[in-house]
């Protein structure tokens, strides 16, 4: 048996990740048990959660890679600071202490935090480092069901490229060309979430939400001025606009200038039609590439299959379009795209590059067990801190239970939904979420204002039943981590049951797109999940209920956790947040618990309690 421990660290989303033989065991990101966002301090709670789970010991693993290699990175922000020198001295002087005390001899650090879950720890030569980019090509590619593929990696930065495109077979990844620091997809896009007043590394997410709200209509000044871009999608950023090379900031006056406003301010300055009109003109630009990107890369390599992962996978209306454009026969994406996946396709890297080991992919399903990798809790775990936390609870048989819920979401009651392992990645899954009818009109606005405390002008993602997909969406793909947007249909066809059947005397009802507000876009989008009976047969269940009673087989799904703060991970967390916003329902493994029937002093004001993301 060979093990190997996976650690992304000190960047953005540190995390840890376990494979055993290959085999995909657990991930988990560090802010979920730390409950600070985007934590990237050296994920001390992901690694015990990872070797508790296999009951392992850090002296028992073979082999600890890090995502990342620190030298080169460090030499990056050096001759970053040389060549802008003596522009770039403030953010050098920033950023040296933290490399100093952390990250230049961070080998040795590493070690020394390793020690710590396991004194018996002692060979400092288990440790390996991969690139950060080739952490996110291999993450990419050997968990999707390819035997071969294209592989594309766009982020922000990470040692020194932003953009690599890689070739891979077998168990064989090759890298073929990159872009370099400062020209950057994903350092672009966050210039532009800084603009829009939202904060760079979280806010992108809402500049993307925003976008179909405005015009393109700064489109052609973006690729005059700010980007020389190539007809095969590798590209240039005009560095006279940006200040990230040098500053602490991501741009200057000459980019404020160039669209006639200032930067928003989130605390004073409200959204306007120019806020969207940028979104929806950088959006555009990000599409542009991208797709130049994956055209030019179809025609170099021969393979009907793309993977992708680095943070602007993320970006699921561009991969939308990639789909739709029919330029790659099938696309997989990483789940956890960004910096905190690089854990996993660090081990994995190791594991087929280094250690040789054949690779055998199923080609019907992907390795990522759904990306369901997290912490669990059964019955008797779930009662015994129900009891502790003084909640009144009601415990069902799994049927009556599904039973239940299915005509709770009919009535519109907003329900936080905590099944099994949690999900690796940003995005929830059935596991850790919020649930809704998307049937309701006044849904999208009650669980963003009165639920999650965020912006009303937030969508909301569906999950469908997988075989339901084509009657609800106009996408023929699956979609189990919610990475692809496509439309909602112009006509629904609902089937009718027997009863009804006989009843109308018709096999299918016609209705407009409309009957799903909650989870339809301005545009008419939706960024889709598709559930899959393999992976979460009791959320599957749930939904197929909802169907039966309502012909909808479509659920609101949103993350379980309000603005600012992380997707619950335990039990107490879940209790938190459902006492402390309007949810009306919680649902723990067997359990139901209903606000009404919660003692009231145990109520909170919720709303305050994180940061504004
Ligand atoms: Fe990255």
């Amino acid at each position: 048996m060979t093990s190997i421990l996976g650690i992304s660290a000190f960047y953005h989303d540190s995390a840890a990740a376990l494979i055993i033989d290959g085999e995909i065991i657990s991930a988990a990101q560090e802010e979920r048990f730390s409950r600070k966002k985007h934590d990237s301090r050296y994920p001390f709670n992901a690694v015990e959660f990872v070797l508790n789970h296999s009951n392992l010991k850090l002296s028992q693993i073979d082999y600890i890679v890090f995502f990342e290699k620190p030298f080169l990175k460090f030499e990056r922000l050096l001759e970053t600071y040389l060549a802008f020198a003596p522009k770039g001295f403030a953010s050098f002087c920033m950023s040296m202490p933290i490399w100093l005390r952390e990250k230049l001899f961070q080998k040795n650090f590493l070690f020394e935090r390793l020690k710590e879950h396991d004194k018996n720890f002692e060979d400092i030569n288990k440790i390996y480092f991969s690139e950060h980019h080739y952490s996110h090509a291999a993450s990419a590619f050997y968990p999707s069901p390819f035997k071969d593929a294209a592989i594309l990696t766009i982020d922000g930065v990470g040692e020194w490229a932003t953009t690599t495109v890689a070739v891979a077979k077998d168990n064989e990844i090759k890298i073929l060309k990159e872009i370099y620091f400062p020209h950057s997809i994903g350092l672009l896009y966050s210039a532009f979430t800084y603009y829009t007043g939202f904060k760079v590394n979280s806010g992108e997410y809402k500049v993307m939400g925003l976008a179909p709200y405005g015009e393109a209509k700064y489109k052609d000044i973006i690729l005059k001025e700010l980007i020389d871009l190539k007809e095969d999608g590798s590209f240039r950023l005009n560095m006279k606009y940006f200040n990230y090379a040098t500053g602490l900031t991501m741009i200057n006056e000459k980019f404020t200038n160039l669209f006639g406003k200032k930067v928003r301010n989130p605390k004073k300055d409200l959204l306007t039609q120019f806020h969207m009109d940028i979104a929806s003109s950088i959006q555009a630009v990000i599409e542009e590439i991208i797709l130049k990107l994956v055209t030019s890369i179809s025609k170099e390599i021969k393979s009907r299959n793309l993977c992708m992962a680095g943070g602007v996978a993320l970006n699921c209306v561009a991969n939308g379009k990639i789909l739709k454009n029919n330029i790659f026969e099938n696309i997989w994406l990483q789940p956890a795209a960004g910096d905190a996946g690089g854990s996993l396709g660090a081990a994995l890297a190791f594991w087929y590059q280094e250690l040789s080991n054949k690779r055998n992919p199923s080609l019907t399903h992907d390795e990522m067990k759904g990306s369901y990798l997290g912490p669990s809790f059964d019955d008797q775990q779930v009662e015994n801190t129900l009891k502790s936390l003084n909640a009144k609870y009601e415990r069902h048989s799994e049927e009556n239970l599904i039973s239940l819920i299915a005509n709770e979401l009919k009535n519109e009651k907003t329900i936080g939904w905590f099944q099994g392992r949690m999900e690796f990645g940003p995005r929830a899954l059935g596991a850790r979420s919020i649930i809704a009818d998307p049937r309701s009109d006044k849904m999208q606005k009650e669980l963003n204002l009165k639920v999650k405390f965020r912006e009303s002008f937030r969508p909301f993602a569906p999950s469908v039943l997988r075989e339901d997909l084509n009657d609800w969406f106009e996408l023929n793909s699956d979609s189990p981590y919610m990475l692809l947007v496509a439309d909602v249909k112009k006509n629904i066809q609902i089937p009718m049951n027997d009863k009804e059947k006989k009843l109308f005397g018709i096999d299918k009802l016609n209705i407009k797109r409309s009957t799903i507000p909650a989870v339809t876009h301005v545009d008419y989008s939706a960024r889709i999940q598709t559930v899959h009976k393999e992976t979460n047969p009791k959320y599957y269940k749930l939904i197929k209920k909802f169907k039966e009673i309502t012909n909808c087989s479509v659920l609101v799904n949103t993350s379980f956790n309000v603005r600012g703060e992380p997707i619950v991970c335990t039990i107490e967390d879940a209790f938190k947040c459902f006492m402390g916003t309007n949810l009306d329902i919680l649902v723990c493994e067997n359990f139901i618990l209903y606000k009404d029937k919660q003692i009231k002093s145990l109520l909170k004001d919720y709303k305050n309690e994180f940061e504004n993301d």
